[in-house]
């Protein structure tokens, strides 16, 4: 069909999934093995999604290397979390991790071996047994490349299910009508053609967005294409203040290197060559939770106690471990050193500074993938046709804070329930209605308006203002005062988009057009990361006010909703903290302080 001069091509599935990490493929692979006709659309080729990036492991409590429970799993995910985190969900995941775990096995995930062939599994931050008493060996590893593996597997698997890939493919806007998802329009970047995919249900799995930041793990793909489009339908997106800092980004390249190397005993240490997580956390020390450590190396920096000539960076030491150890499990960051921090590893310390690494918030869902909002009296109410899973969602199981290796989890676990769970509401080969008139109109102005914007500002000089503001303006440890100054300059960088300039107007390979339409998405994002960080007025997880160092529960314990309008306005208000289980076989959690 024709319309605004745009060729428009439509395919009709029972299933689509928008992305091809680690919780597309398991949806995809899910959906296509129950009989739905399922397409995957990804912006790139499925096996260089950021998933790939995955290193130390995936927790599960297998028991392989110690005694375990996924109770104790659960009780630290909670506690991880600073009780921001909905205890069904959580309960969720860490019941269903053992199987989801044997699950990638048997499909072949190539995972590290004890010396009796069971599963090889490593300490992880805040990974404990017996409810914080002792040190948990949950974290299974494909040595430190384990998002590798399972996206490799998981996209074979896809294929021989016959799910159909559409790989280049930009997913723009979310088709709704009445309130009802019923598809997607996306732009394929090779042949330049408008695509309409209408799916009974539409996943999106489109990952983080933390290249709102200018230092971060996350590749430059991660743009939260997903939750802009949800924005732009209208939709909330959920506790986005919530982001979280990685201890060990390389220094200066930003460049992961996994907690897995503290797991296999490397430290950190300061200017003096201490090891100073002994004095912030006295138990869990290198292996305290991210937000943690992520503050601790701060405040030493702050103290002067920073290393290298600008003290400005601390010291990742595996010297220790020995070149066997290094080269059977951690031989991926032996090589990450090298090359981005000139490091050897046997040798010599890492150079390693707090990096942004992870979006908390998201797009709502519940436990069954299904995205959620406010509707009247009603926080629970689900938007009919639309899914989210994986870094794109917000279950919540990750609440405040993120333990690591509960993402890897987290993906395989709820791309798997989206899968059960459209199983159940779509008859394979359902017909689909007609769309409405002026549908597509709509969303191919937005399009067309970018496409055709000649404004005075580059996309990469708005770009590396949003970064540049919210790398010092949203940071470990942040302020009223320095909040309020960063929401403003914000608001300046959003509004500039108005004056945005392209040069390409072609359709074909046109990444200035490409990289344009993300700055748009992840300009909306950053809206809600920095004002939803000034309104929220306690310190709780990876949100740490100076100004308000407590947690209140009393005020706070609750989910941040945000809405942003074409302005960049954000309306805020909230969800309750689900704090109920699903079953008798473990009981709720109740609040305390986070002792380490
Ligand atoms: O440190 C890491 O290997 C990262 C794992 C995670 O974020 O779960």
């Amino acid at each position: 069909m024709e319309i605004n001069g745009y060729n428009i091509i439509e395919h009709q599935y029972d299933v689509v999934i928008v992305g091809a990490g680690g919780a597309g493929l398991r949806a995809t692979l899910g959906m296509a093995a129950a009989g739905l006709s399922t397409a995957c659309i990804t912006k790139v080729f499925p096996t260089r999604s950021h998933t790939v990036a995955a290193q130390g492991g995936m927790s599960a409590a297998l028991g392989n290397m110690g005694e375990d429970s996924w109770q104790w799993h659960m009780y630290d995910t909670v506690k991880g979390s600073d009780w921001l985190g909905d205890q069904d969900a959580i309960e969720y995941m860490c019941r269903e991790a053992a199987p989801a775990v044997i699950e990638l096995e048997h499909f072949g995930v190539p995972f590290s071996r004890t010396a009796d062939g069971k599963i090889y599994q490593r300490p992880f931050g805040g990974m404990t047994t017996h409810n914080g008493e002792g040190v948990a060996q949950r974290t299974c590893a494909a040595a430190d490349r384990t998002g590798h593996a399972i996206l490799h597997t998981l996209y074979q698997q896809s294929l021989k299910h016959k799910a159909e890939f559409f790989i280049e493919y930009f997913a723009t806007d979310l088709i709704m009508e009445d309130g009802v998802c019923k598809g997607i329009m996306a732009w394929d970047l090779s042949s330049g053609e408008l695509h309409c995919f209408r799916g009974h249900q539409v996943v999106l799995a489109t990952g983080g967005s933390g290249r709102v930041f200018f230092s971060a793990t996350s590749a430059h793909t991660c743009t939260g294409d997903g939750s802009a489009m949800v924005l732009r339908a209208g939709l909330p997106l959920q506790d986005m203040e919530f982001v979280q800092f990685h201890p060990t980004g390389v220094y200066g390249a930003g460049v992961l290197i996994t907690e897995g190397v503290r797991g296999e005993g490397g430290y950190l240490t300061n200017s003096t060559g201490e090891r100073f997580m002994e004095r912030y956390a006295p138990n869990a020390k290198d292996l305290a939770s991210r937000d943690v450590v992520s503050r601790a190396m701060t405040m030493e920096i702050n103290a002067g106690r920073g290393v290298g000539e600008d003290k400005d960076h601390i010291y990742l030491n595996l010297q220790h471990l020995g070149i066997d150890i290094i080269n059977e499990r951690l031989p991926g960051i032996a090589e990450s050193a090298r090359i981005f921090a000139g490091v050897d590893v046997t040798k010599d310390p890492i150079p390693v500074l707090p990096t942004v690494h992870y979006n908390m918030g998201g797009i709502p869902t519940n436990h069954h993938g299904e995205v959620v909002t406010l509707d009247g009296d009603n926080p629970d109410a689900t938007v009919s046709g639309l899914m989210a899973i994986g870094e794109a969602a917000c279950v919540s199981v990750h609440g405040a804070n993120r333990l690591g290796s509960n993402s890897l989890l987290d993906i395989i676990v709820f791309g798997r329930a989206a899968a059960i769970r459209a199983a159940e509401l779509i008859t394979p080969n359902t017909p689909h209605l007609p769309l409405q008139q002026g549908t597509f109109e709509q969303l191919l102005n937005r399009f067309d308006k970018t496409r055709n914007a000649s404004g005075k500002h580059s996309t990469a000089s708005i770009r590396e203002k949003m970064q540049r503001t919210m790398q010092q303006y949203a940071a470990v440890f942040r302020t009223g005062e320095t909040l309020q100054q960063g929401a403003e300059k914000m608001q300046e960088i959003f509004a500039s988009f108005e004056q945005v300039g392209i040069t390409d107007r072609s359709m074909q390979w046109n990444t200035d057009l490409l990289e344009t339409l993300e700055l748009e998405n992840l300009l909306a994002q950053a809206q809600t990361i920095i004002q939803g960080a000034l309104q929220r007025e306690e310190s709780r997880g990876g949100h740490a006010r100076e100004d308000f160092p407590d947690r209140d529960d009393e005020n706070w314990m609750k989910h941040t909703l945000a809405w942003v309008n074409q302005k960049g306005k954000v309306r805020f208000d909230a969800r309750p903290v689900h704090m109920y289980t699903l079953t008798d076989d473990c009981d709720v959690i109740p609040p305390k302080k986070r002792v380490y």
